[in-house]
């Protein structure tokens, strides 16, 4: 049995509250779904900036009544530290257990284009959660960190100790994230878990806007039939992670026993190039009975792209138990089906 069976086990058995920031979000949606799944009480929060309520009501429709009955959705900023701080006492059942914080700007371009916006979000926002997540006497602290982080430094695979200099705006609020979540533990014994998200991608992932991610973008493409662009020669690689490896992490670093403090990578742990991923997302988008031909067009390298990425995962699955369920290949099936379903409905 993994430690992840026996965590769902035990909080079945016993039920938490939970705190998710950007609930409404990609990523947070998704911890909301498993959390309600389990009969967990979640907390959630989100001003909709890049979240959906889309996301809240397929959720909605995919637990029961009663599951769904104990969330409690805050329509609310992190930017303001009166609304950090009431989510935290805000459930009828009691003070929050467990906080996962994910919202933020996410992007490195949109950092680039609007600076101002995404350190209020990431830095201004993060600090008043900590602020008040501490002052509230929270279990545990878990943040979404950030492969970026890892900036120009040239080792592979990324091991958390060695990183390099932040190449965008976005790589230095999530840089000065985790300095924060250092010094609350030393300063005030308030211990925290940094999960460095590499590239997560899943269902419910906004396939749509300049600042969209790759993985949903080209399912959306090909799926109206438009051809592909790939900067570079496509032999540009990153640790492409499901969302199910990142909803397991979170979860087990919550509630992880000793009150571990510091940063993870958080990813498969594996290399994939785009134009193996190309071929994956064809491949499944045929076997949906799309007729997909059409050859990718490939053009200049993006300027400050880094050409490969691979996490070190040995420290979190030692440390916290961690153990990837999905390869790229299973979640990539799961995806791209979900964008079927979803053009069906
Ligand atoms: N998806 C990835 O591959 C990836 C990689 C590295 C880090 N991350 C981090 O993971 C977290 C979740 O990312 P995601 O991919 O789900 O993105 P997302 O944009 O889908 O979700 C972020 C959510 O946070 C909300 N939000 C943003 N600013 C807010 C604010 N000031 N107050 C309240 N809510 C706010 C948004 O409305 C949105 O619902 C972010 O912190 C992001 O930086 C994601």
């Amino acid at each position: 049995m993994t430690r992840y069976d026996e965590v769902k086990i035990e909080l079945t058995n016993k039920p938490k509250i939970w705190l998710v920031t950007g609930v409404a979000g990609f990523i947070g949606s998704n911890l909301l779904e498993t959390l309600l799944k389990l009969d967990q009480r979640v907390v959630g929060l989100d001003n909709f900036s890049t979240g959906f309520q889309k996301n809240l009501d397929e959720v909605k429709s995919l637990v029961t009544d009663d599951q769904w009955n104990r969330f409690e959705f805050i329509q609310g900023d992190i930017c303001d530290l009166d609304t950090c701080k009431r989510v935290m006492n805000h459930s009828s059942a009691g003070k929050v257990n467990y906080v996962l914080h994910q919202a933020a700007l996410g992007s490195v371009p949109r950092s680039i284009d609007d600076p101002i916006n995404t350190n209020k979000s990431n830095i201004d926002g993060f600090l008043n959660m900590l602020v008040a997540a501490k002052d509230a006497g929270v279990d545990s602290f878990t943040y979404a960190a950030s492969s970026s982080t890892y900036g120009d430094h040239p080792a592979l695979p990324k091991v958390e100790e060695n990183i390099g200099n932040p190449l965008s705006p976005y790589a230095v609020t999530k840089y000065v994230n985790e300095l924060y979540a250092n010094v609350f533990a030393r300063v005030y014994g308030f211990n925290t878990i940094g999960l460095r998200y590499f590239n997560v991608f899943g269902p419910r992932q906004n396939p749509s806007g300049v600042y969209a991610a790759v993985i949903p973008k080209w399912v959306e493409l090909m799926m109206k039939n438009e051809s592909i662009k790939i900067n570079g020669d496509g032999e540009t690689s990153r640790d492409f992670s499901y969302i199910t490896n990142a909803v397991q992490m979170n979860i087990i670093a919550a509630t992880t026993k000793d009150s571990k403090s510091g940063v993870f990578n958080m990813a498969l742990g594996e290399r994939t190039s785009l134009n193996q991923l190309y071929n994956m997302i064809k491949n499944e988008i045929r076997q949906n009975g799309l007729n997909y031909t059409l050859e990718p067009l490939y053009q200049d390298f993006r300027p400050g792209d880094v050409r490969h990425s691979q996490a070190e995962i040995s420290k979190a699955q030692k440390n916290l138990g961690y153990k990837p369920a999905h390869k790229v290949n299973v979640g990539i099936k799961e995806t791209v089906k979900w964008f079927f379903n979803k053009s069906s409905r």
